[in-house]
């Protein structure tokens, strides 16, 4: 067999078998947020949040969910990863906005919230947000 051949096939092989040892090595942690949202001291309903795993290149979405009536979310999600996973809360609106898209503010989520397995043990709550304050991690946002 040519010898950039029988190289080809070992790459192949080394490629596929690390597939397999992520999936299988993968351990399955959960997460849970929830919090109260305001707008200039009002609860702030419909306002849309998303709980993203974040990843080097794309950010995997656990959850999507839009606040009630009361401003109040609840969300959860679970991922299996090789490494602790680094979930993140955004949350999308036009509080106190009036540009074109909306405002993303991004919360990560501390590792102490991250439970191994499928059932998140702890909910990490973010209390009371006014969305009317400026916060440096905002940016403006017109995929969502
Ligand atoms: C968030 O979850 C905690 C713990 O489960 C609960 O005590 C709290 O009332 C919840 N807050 C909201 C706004 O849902």
């Amino acid at each position: 067999m040519p010898s950039t051949q029988s190289a080809l096939i070992f790459v192949a092989f080394l490629v596929s078998s690390s597939i397999c040892i992520t999936i299988e090595l993968g351990n399955l942690q959960s997460v849970a947020v929830n919090g109260t949202l305001l707008c200039n001291d009002k609860p702030a309903n419909n306002i849309k949040v998303k709980l993203y795993e974040e990843e080097a290149i794309l950010d995997v979405l656990l959850d999507e969910r839009f606040t009630s009536e009361d401003g109040t979310f609840e969300m959860s999600g679970s991922k299996s990863e090789v490494t602790t996973i680094d979930p993140k809360l955004n949350i999308y609106h036009k509080c106190n906005y009036d540009g074109i898209c909306v405002r993303k503010i991004s919360i990560m989520i501390p590792t102490d919230y991250i439970t191994n397995g499928e059932k998140p043990a702890r909910t990490y709550n973010i209390g009371q947000i006014n969305l009317a304050s400026k916060f440096s991690g905002q940016s403006t946002d017109c995929f969502n």
